[in-house]
């Protein structure tokens, strides 16, 4: 991984300190090319969401906000306030996810948020009662755990047994269930199958299921329209620097086509997306507080490890890397440091789980230089176990890119 200058210039100068270095590195400006260059080349009706799970920073936020995405996916109340302070209207949210508090489903109602995706038909009843006692009605979409999954994908939310939606075979019972309940105004469906989908095809292959469910649908109940279409997230990014990164255009070009082959023009389509808008502006940098052999391998311990950044262990990967050696004088004579070797790094934590990156070959490393990060910017900090032994939280340093 080549760490960007303007980065490696912040390290740097936060280094000179003397402190202990580590944080956070944002610079939004990817996510602002990346919104922009996908508005610019989706088909008439996508709409683009922030998905805020990814980094609820506020840079983040603002700059999703001006470059132009249609709205914020929420998962929480907490969520959602952060949205509204970050200039985003009630009527530019949508809420997902499983297991909604009634004060969470309230809020909504209350602030007429433009959709709330149903997960169970405890929440339907639930939306229902609450629009009933304040006299409104509420738009929804109803999530569906549909009966396929993408096989290669990192995190798989449907097919199976899952906490996601309602079953797809369970639909003949609760859908009748969900129309009837008049103060819902049903929209359409969510399926959202993958996160970390690299291949295009595979993604554009679920979204074809999920138009023939919708055209089943549609067929079955005289009078039901999907006028939206929810494909959650799911973009990959290339972890692994593999050089087969995902290829937005193929998947707009790809998108477009079905749509016109199922007759689809004038309906919404819905994108969630987090890890892909979010990913590429984000470093996390640790300082190398010790560095030993046990028992023929390199044990590299940083001052933040998985309470900071969790993603490498949850995820069994490791992330691009690189260190910013910074010349600091020795300890003493015999320290140890790293020369052309596979290592293994971890965090301060009293647990064999606090991998940061494991049999990663690095050319050059000392203690006190600070180790680096890349592909941060989403699932970083509020994915991590931030209580765990009560560190300090690392920073959080925004900048802006000059390019
Ligand atoms: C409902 C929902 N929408 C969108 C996302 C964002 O997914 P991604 O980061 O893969 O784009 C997630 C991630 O878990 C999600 O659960």
């Amino acid at each position: 991984m080549q760490i960007p200058p303007h980065i490696e210039d912040i390290i740097r100068q936060h280094a000179e300190s003397g402190n202990t270095f580590n944080a956070y590195i944002y610079d939004t400006a990817r996510l602002t090319k990346r919104t922009l260059c996908l508005n610019n080349m989706m088909p008439q009706g996508v709409e683009v969401f922030y998905a805020m799970k990814a980094n609820p920073h506020p840079t983040f936020l603002e700059a999703a906000r001006k470059a132009g995405v249609t709205g914020i996916e929420i998962a929480s109340l907490g969520e959602a306030n952060k949205a509204v302070d970050a200039g985003f209207s009630p009527s530019q949210l949508i809420y997902t996810g499983p297991g909604k508090s009634l004060e969470e489903l309230a809020w909504c109602v209350n602030n007429s948020i433009r959709t709330i995706h149903i997960e169970s038909l405890a929440e339907a009843h639930r939306i229902q009662n609450l629009c009933v006692a304040a006299g409104k009605s509420q738009d929804v979409l109803l999530r569906i755990n549909a009966n396929f999954d993408i096989h290669d994908a990192q995190t798989t939310f449907s097919g199976g047994s899952k906490k996601f939606g309602i079953d797809e075979e369970q639909l003949d019972v609760a859908l009748p269930q969900i129309l009837a309940l008049d103060k819902l105004n049903f929209h359409g469906l969510h399926v959202y199958a993958a996160s970390g989908v690299l291949n295009v095809d595979d993604l554009l292959h679920n979204c074809e299921l999920v138009f023939d469910l919708t055209q089943r649908i549609e067929a079955e109940y005289q009078g039901v329209r999907c006028d939206i279409i929810d494909f959650g997230g799911g973009f990959g990014v290339d972890y692994e620097e593999t050089g087969n990164d995902f290829d937005p255009q193929a998947y707009a070009d790809g998108l477009s086509t079905m749509i016109e082959k199922y007759g689809f023009q004038g309906r919404h389509f819905v994108l969630e997306l987090g890890r892909w808008l979010a990913a590429e502006c984000g470093w996390f940098a640790t300082e190398i507080i010790d560095i030993k052999t046990s028992r023929g391998k390199k044990q590299v311990v940083c001052a933040g490890g998985i309470n900071h950044f969790r993603r490498p262990a949850a995820l069994s990967i490791n992330h691009p890397m690189a260190i910013v050696n910074l010349g600091r004088g020795k300890l003493f004579e015999t320290q140890e440091s790293i020369h052309q070797e596979k290592v293994y790094f971890g965090g301060p934590l009293c647990t064999s789980a606090d991998k940061l990156a494991n049999d990663v070959l690095i050319e050059e490393a000392h203690i006190g230089d600070i180790a680096v990060f890349g592909l941060a910017g989403a699932y970083g900090l509020s994915m991590s176990n931030n209580g765990f032994l009560s560190h300090a939280l690392p920073q959080e340093i925004v900048v802006t890119s000059p390019e």
